[in-house]
């Protein structure tokens, strides 16, 4: 038996030690919002954060992560979706299939944490997951609406939504 402290809770588990973290988040403690990309720390769909640092979960051995860290992961974020940066998410529709996105929810949050006003070039090194999808422009658009408030027209941008209507 082994533990974790996961989303504010103590959860304990069985897993040999060297099973990635990322397996027993979704495997023995049901918390399936991180996903499996590439399994070699290269896509970033792993994210969680450890002690408010995003790490790549797929390649990080359980047995390495004390019981005293503290790991978030999408679910902990906020209980309903209200955190600053998935509102931002929402409102420029930045998901396309989605599967990609926890993490990058995940990247992008730590970096706004740190740099509340990131520039472009602090978003490049920040957000080095990758997305099949493309949906790298809203993201950075995503990442500037939250470092404005969360307001779309502060942030300078004019986001047409696939209704038509713009915000
Ligand atoms: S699944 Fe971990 S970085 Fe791709
Ligand atoms: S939204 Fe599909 S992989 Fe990123």
């Amino acid at each position: 038996m082994a533990r974790l402290n996961v989303n504010g809770a103590v959860r304990d588990f069985e897993a040999e030690g060297d099973t990635p973290l990322l397996w027993v988040l979704r495997e023995q403690l049901g918390l399936t919002g991180t996903k499996y990309g590439c399994g070699i720390a290269a896509c970033g769909a792993c994210t969680v954060h450890i002690d408010g640092v995003p790490t790549r979960s797929c390649v990080r051995p359980v047995s390495t992560v004390g019981p005293n860290e503290k790991i978030v992961t999408i679910e902990g974020l906020s209980p309903d979706g209200s955190h600053p940066v998935q509102k931002a998410w929402v409102a420029l529709d930045v998901p396309q299939c989605g599967y990609c996105q926890c993490g990058m929810v995940m990247a992008a949050t730590a970096l706004l944490r740190d740099k509340p006003q990131p520039t472009d070039r602090d978003i490049d090194e920040a957000i080095t997951n990758i997305c099949r999808c493309g949906t790298y422009n809203r993201i950075r658009a995503a990442i500037k609406v939250v470092a404005a408030g969360g307001n779309t027209k502060t942030a300078g941008l004019a986001i047409q939504h696939t209704d038509g209507s713009t915000t």
